[in-house]
C-alpha cells in the first residue's frame, strides 16, 4: 500500500512536537518552573456569630452555580450543597438530629457525612472546602 505524499512527514512531525513538548515540561519542572494548578477562589459566606446565632444559613452562589447550606453541627462547621438531589426542593436543617429534611417530598440527609437516610440514591450532597479567616466563613472553590 501506498501513502499519501506527506502522510508520513505529518505522523513524524507529531512525534517530534510530542516529545519537545515532553522534554519541555521535563525541563520546566526540573527548574521548578512545571505549571501549577490555579488557586482556589474564596467567596464570602457568612459570620461565624451568624452562624453561631442561627445554626444554619443557606445561600445561592452564582459562581458555582448551588445553593450552599453553611451549617454548625456539634461546634464543627459544614457547608454542603442545600439543592436536594432528587427534583431540587428545599431543605429544611433540623440542628438537633443534624439533618437536612427536603421540604418537598422527605427525603433526608446526615448533614455529616450527605448521605441520604431514608432512600437508597447512588449520591450524596456536594461537600464544600471553606475556611474561616477573621470570623468570617469563604467557600473555596475552582
Ligand atoms: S425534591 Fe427533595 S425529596 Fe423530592
Amino acid at each position: 500500500m501506498r501513502e499519501a505524499p506527506g502522510s508520513v512527514a505529518k505522523t513524524s512531525a507529531r512525534y517530534s512536537d510530542s516529545r519537545v513538548a515532553d522534554s519541555l515540561d521535563d525541563s520546566l519542572e526540573t527548574a521548578g518552573l512545571a505549571p501549577q494548578p490555579a488557586p482556589l477562589k474564596r467567596i464570602a459566606h457568612c459570620s461565624m456569630e451568624e452562624l453561631r446565632q442561627r445554626r444554619c444559613i443557606i445561600r445561592w452562589f452564582d459562581e458555582v452555580r448551588d445553593e450552599i447550606a453553611a451549617m454548625l453541627v456539634d461546634g464543627n462547621v459544614i457547608l454542603r450543597s442545600s439543592v436536594c438531589p432528587h427534583f431540587g426542593g428545599d431543605f429544611e436543617f433540623r440542628a438537633t438530629e443534624a439533618i437536612l429534611e427536603c421540604k418537598w417530598h422527605g427525603w433526608k440527609f446526615d448533614a455529616r457525612t450527605g448521605e441520604c437516610r431514608n432512600h437508597t440514591i447512588g449520591t450524596k450532597l456536594r461537600t464544600y472546602q471553606f475556611e474561616i479567616v477573621d470570623g468570617m466563613i469563604f467557600v473555596k472553590c475552582e
